[in-house]
């Protein structure tokens, strides 16, 4: 049978807010093999039953199934669209058509009639208390009333109420953008929330990343200096008309019971101070303030109709425990990124205060080092009286454990839960396999994931920091691209990318940028040294096209063509004879071979610079190609060639000797192809020859470690990075693993052997960084990869490196065309021989070549023809599902 799983609209289920007709896409199942469809026919309308059909594409032929921009189809705000798919596929079946996918389109910018309004006053500007803002409204024709949806945003961090309830799921809207250049609103169907006569919306702000006190160098008021709210109902009547209720000075304001909340330091709540009705119809608001209104410009709002930040699940304690210096510790036995929701008994003014940290010490007391100036403290005074259920409102934190300062009576562990928050995003994947480590280093890579998407890809979630260091998201970016389905989240943090960059294309090391002007007591910060550093600036190429292999998506390249091309032609303008440089180089960060108590690794900037010019200007040539700018693509190309040769020319003798010495400068020069086919071998080994220095362990840092696995196995050497990868003495991956690490550290020597810490300076237990081995194990281990010229996995390259001595492995990839899947058993055969047997899943409507490695002889190809090429067999797979059995001689 034929039938369409789901629509995607922008790439999400739904979107709540779009002032586009969404990129379309959808996912089609059938039972049958060699599936591909024939026709589509998509229809748009105002209802669900398809009565009021607003546009019809009638049949086209076509095989595309994901990414199609339908453009002339006029849409007006604030309203509810469904769209429908009916298919048919090559042996003649039709789908029928499928269930409709869902948009709300929000608000242009020249239809915002509201107002920014604010309960703060200017000399509330160093305070980070919480207000509240409510207007009542009448409505005398509820019945009459089709829908209606409010659009809302604010300078801070908002919750919107109407008639006493929360409207929508998410959490710290609107998020952490480039504020005075995008700010985002969010979109909610107020419909059910509506009653016929008295009325009211409310709404509760905090200080958040826009006024409260950011980085490191701790500031405040980077964007503003008083919070403000905005939002716009519409009503749509049956009748066709249209009513707006707008925040202007008529709402009034008062204090909430939040009396400091920010995103580092947490919140201070006075239960005492919670007005009973607050946000609902009958409430006397006569004590109440007026508004002021707040002057900010309305022409950057933009809508988030997906990917925004929500409470994911929860977590239960594993533990209860009293320290050695007498401290009541729960232990939530995962680092996770969230809160703590609690439920407590006792009298008006007790108090419960808590403090969030991620590891206990070798004594195993609280640390609290690394955290360095967070807070990370919850204070919450009781009314007393009653069970009182609490969470935290304007901020998050990064822990496992918990220090309960004070609670009254008697603690009780099941009073507490953690929860999980994160952008929201659809989970992609699965790995299993017959390592338990491996298993829980996976396992660790998506908790760091999990830990920090917060809105933006944060470095860490813990300490005083949390800021989307550009360098990290690049590394990570295709890794995360396995577990989740970023593409939206990317999309969103790359426009702040642009809005971010400098006018000569520079690109900040953080986005959104608060660094800049902010660093001048700083030690490597200081004098404007806050943009543009190898790898990191990089994010501005890396990422998109990281968005254009795993999901096919040209919006996001067209969105970034003129950013990305400006990161090159900055590097372009910096550069002599192609060597470029620029102010401050992180070089290969936190790398094992750095001097004694340093960041910086022994790779030399100019190479890393070089290697990493040549890498992304290949990559925009081929984005240039892609969006059909044939001129562009001949200039960048030529210029990549140019580069090429020149590191060549620098970096390799005549003999081919690459003049630095270090894993990292190899594994660059391997995996970004700058190694002269002459040379290639002897680069190998001398890459191998430098693990073998350190007894088969990396040493490597940000830089190289993402791709060190990949330069050993791509270059004939898949038995030595599975070695590299299950070491697990210090230093590797797994060393965390068996250190009890849940997420990924920092630093390879977070916890050092001896059980001592590296310095509290830097040393956070979530940094996803590393993690971007996560890569290896779903292209290489799993072996499901796409490929560049059929991108999203439209066509498939399935090639497993079977090895590490594993029994098995079993992978899942869900990408827009469905999940792909490798399953993978060995066991030995007679004459020193492996048996594997191997089960692939390919979604319809996608191609895949399957490709076995060291194949001695296959006994089941399920009627795949193989092309045999010196023990490589190849061969091209429609849709279904295959089994493969065949012997290795690669040894187990
Ligand atoms: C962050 C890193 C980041 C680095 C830049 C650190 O403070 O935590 O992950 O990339 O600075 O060098």
């Amino acid at each position: 049978m034929l039938t369409i799983e789901k629509i995607l609209l922008d790439y999400a289920q739904s979107q709540q807010g779009t002032e586009h007709f969404p990129v379309v896409g959808w996912l089609i199942k059938s039972d049958k093999k060699n599936v591909t469809q024939q026709s589509w026919h998509l229809q748009v309308s105002r209802d669900e039953a398809f009565t009021r059909i607003v546009h019809d594409t009638g049949c086209r032929q076509s095989e595309q199934s994901q990414n199609i921009h339908l453009t002339g189809i006029e849409l007006d705000h604030s309203h509810r669209y469904y769209v429908r798919v009916n298919i048919s596929d090559n042996e003649g079946e039709s789908s029928g058509w499928s269930l409709p996918g869902v948009f709300i389109t929000g608000l242009p910018a020249d239809k915002w009639q509201a107002a920014f309004i604010s309960g703060e006053a200017p000399e509330d500007k160093d305070t980070s208390k919480g207000t509240l803002l409510r207007k009542a409204f009448p409505l005398e024709r509820a019945a009459e009333i089709d829908s209606v949806f409010v659009h809302a945003s604010a300078l801070g961090l908002y919750k919107l109420y109407c008639n006493g309830r929360k409207v929508g799921n998410d959490e710290l809207t609107p998020g952490w953008t480039s504020y005075h250049h995008h700010l985002l609103y969010q979109t909610y169907d107020l419909t059910p929330f509506i009653n016929n006569g008295n009325n009211v919306i409310a709404a509760s702000l905090g200080a958040g990343w826009y006024k409260g006190d950011m980085s490191f160098n701790r500031y405040r008021h980077y964007y503003g200096d008083r919070t403000a709210f905005i939002c716009q109902m519409v009503i749509n009547y049956k009748d066709g008309h249209q009513e707006v209720l707008v925040s202007d000075d008529q709402w009034c304001a008062s204090d909430s019971p939040v009396l400091f909340s920010e995103i580092y330091d947490g919140e201070i709540y006075d239960a005492q101070r919670e007005q009973a009705g607050w946000n609902t119809a009958g409430f006397d608001d006569s004590p109440w303030r007026p508004v002021s209104l707040i002057d900010a410009n309305k022409a950057v709002l933009c809508p988030q109709g997906s990917a925004t930040v929500q409470q994911i699940e929860t977590i239960a304690p594993v533990a209860v425990v009293t320290t050695p210096q007498g401290d009541t510790v729960v232990d939530f036995g995962q680092n996770l990124t969230g809160w703590v929701s609690f439920s407590v008994k006792g009298h008006a003014g007790d108090k419960v205060v808590l403090r969030h940290f991620e590891v206990l010490d070798a004594d195993g007391n609280v640390y609290l080092d690394n955290l360095r100036t967070a807070k990370q403290r919850i204070e919450y005074t009781l009314q007393g009286g009653k069970e009182e259920h609490y969470q935290p409102n304007f901020t998050f934190q990064g822990f496992r454990y918990v220090k309960v300062e004070s609670w009254p009576g008697t603690f009780d562990i099941h009073c507490l839960m953690a929860v999980v928050v994160h952008s929201q995003m659809q989970p992609t994947s699965d790995f299993a396999c017959s390592n338990p480590d491996l298993n829980q280093l996976h396992h660790n890579i998506l908790w760091g994931l999990k830990g920090n998407f917060v809105d933006v890809p944060t470095d860490c979630p813990q300490r005083d920091e949390r800021l989307g260091w550009t360098g990290d998201a690049q590394i990570f970016c295709r890794t995360a691209s396995y577990l989740m389905q970023t593409r939206n989240f990317f999309a969103k943090w790359l426009t702040d990318l642009r809005y971010d960059q400098t006018a000569e294309g520079g690109v900040p090391h953080v986005v959104p940028d608060i660094l800049t002007n902010r660093c001048d007591e700083d030690r490597f910060l200081a004098n404007g040294n806050t943009h543009s550093a190898a790898a990191w600036a990089d994010a501005a190429v890396i990422n998109p096209w990281t968005m254009y292999l795993m999901y096919g998506d040209t919006a996001t390249l067209r969105n970034q063509y003129a950013s990305m091309k400006g990161w090159i032609n900055f590097m372009r303008n910096h550069s002599v004879n192609n060597h470029w440089r620029y102010k401050l180089q992180f070089g290969d960060w936190v790398a094992l071979d750095a001097k004694e108590g340093s960041y910086f690794g022994a790779t030399p900037n100019e190479l890393t610079c070089m290697a990493y010019y040549a890498w992304s200007t290949l990559l925009f040539s081929k984005a240039a190609k892609v969006l059909g700018n044939e001129a562009d693509y001949q200039e960048y190309f030529a210029l990549y060639e140019s580069i090429v040769h020149s590191f060549q020319q620098e970096f390799f003798t005549p003999t081919g000797r690459l003049a630095a010495r270090t894993q990292t400068a190899h594994i660059l020069a391997l995996y970004f192809n700058l190694v002269p086919e002459a040379f290639r071998e002897r680069t190998v080994n001398t890459l191998l020859e430098l693990l073998a220095e350190h007894d088969g362990h990396l040493v490597t840092g940000f830089v190289g470690t993402p791709y060190f696995c990949h330069a050993l196995s791509q270059n004939g050497h898949a038995k030595e990075a599975w070695q590299l990868l299950l070491k697990d003495d210090f230093p590797s991956w797994l060393y965390q693993v068996k250190a009890g690490a849940t997420t990924i550290w920092e630093h390879w020597d977070g916890i050092k052997p001896d059980g001592s810490m590296w310095s509290p300076d830097m040393n956070s237990f979530n940094h996803y960084a590393y993690g971007a081995i996560g890569e290896w194990l779903y292209r290489a281990a799993a072996g499901i990869d796409t490929d560049e010229s059929a991108p999203g996995f439209k066509h498939i390259r399935i090639k497993p490196i079977i090895g590490g001595g594993l029994e098995w492995l079993n992978a899942r990839y869900h990408s827009l065309y469905g999940d792909i899947k490798v399953g993978w058993k060995v066991a030995p055969a007679d004459n020193g021989l492996s048996h594997v047997t191997m089960d692939v899943e390919i979604p319809a409507n996608t191609q895949a070549t399957v490709t076995l490695l060291d194949v001695d002889s296959v006994m089941a190809d399920d009627g795949v023809n193989f092309d045999i090429n010196n023990h490589v067999f190849s061969g091209v797979t429609g849709s279904g599902h295959y089994h493969f059995e065949y012997l290795t001689f690669n040894p187990l």
